[in-house]
């Protein structure tokens, strides 16, 4: 079911980290990896999908040669790939750790330590999941991923509602193993519809298997 489903598709994937410049030599960044995006494309193009990655920095390289990848820095240059991309796409995926915020004034020379306290302005991002929600016709599938340290399935199920996902996969930073930096992640589903799945701590690459095989049989 799971390979006849995603056979084909056109599905847009973000992963890891954005950078967003303060100086020539210094950014606003987080910890993410880009291993369970990467993970979720190398499991679709095994499938058969076509996989638009559209990757902040990371230490990773692609394995499948037919993935297409889009390697992006900054929060503004993934909106814009994703929002070209997406109008074609069946499903979007969207798993980077995408910075909230980015330097109001990028300084061309190297901010020099003259100062006691230093402060620096910062305005929204644009959310990526939000737009992509938003715009999605009704043939269309957008997921969402949360990553959470509090009050996991509230902030989810806000996420799912106010994003217009059709589901969020929600990972908890209190669960031992998963979220940034490990190769294991404990996961659970929530569709638009109010059903949760719950899975046990597995490697990335098994979890992606699990999110698609949720997707095609419930979202399909
Ligand atoms: N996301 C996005 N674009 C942004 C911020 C987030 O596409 N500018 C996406 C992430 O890729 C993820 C989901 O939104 O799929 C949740 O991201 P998260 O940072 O947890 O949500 P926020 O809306 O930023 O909520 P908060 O930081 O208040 O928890």
């Amino acid at each position: 079911m799971i390979a006849e489903y995603f056979k084909s598709k056109k599905i847009v994937i973000t992963a890891g980290p954005t950078y967003e410049k303060i100086d020539p030599v210094r950014f606003i960044g987080n910890y993410s990896t880009g291993k369970m995006g990467y993970a979720i494309a190398e499991e679709l193009a095994k499938l058969g999908s076509e996989v638009h990655l559209v990757s902040g920095p990371t230490a990773l390289k692609v394995q499948n040669p037919s993935i297409k990848l889009y390697p992006v820095e900054s929060a503004l240059q993934m909106y814009d790939a994703c929002v070209n991309l997406f109008p074609d796409c069946d499903i979007a995926i969207m798993s980077a750790a995408v910075a909230d915020y980015r330097p109001k004034y990028y300084q061309d020379v190297k901010i020099k330590k003259n100062e006691e306290d230093l402060m620096i302005h910062l305005v929204k991002n644009p959310d990526i999941l939000s737009a992509l929600g938003h715009a999605k016709k009704s043939n269309q599938i957008v997921i969402g991923f949360a990553l959470e340290t509090h009050n996991e399935l509230e902030h989810a199920m806000d996420k799912l509602q106010r994003k217009q996902a059709d589901a969020i996969v929600l990972n908890s930073l209190n669960d031992p193993g998963a979220g940034f930096k490990h190769s294991t992640n404990k996961i659970s589903i929530i569709l638009k519809k109010g059903t949760i799945f719950e899975f046990p701590l597995k490697e990335k690459t098994e979890v992606a298997i699990d999110i698609l095989n949720c997707i095609a049989e419930n979202l399909a």
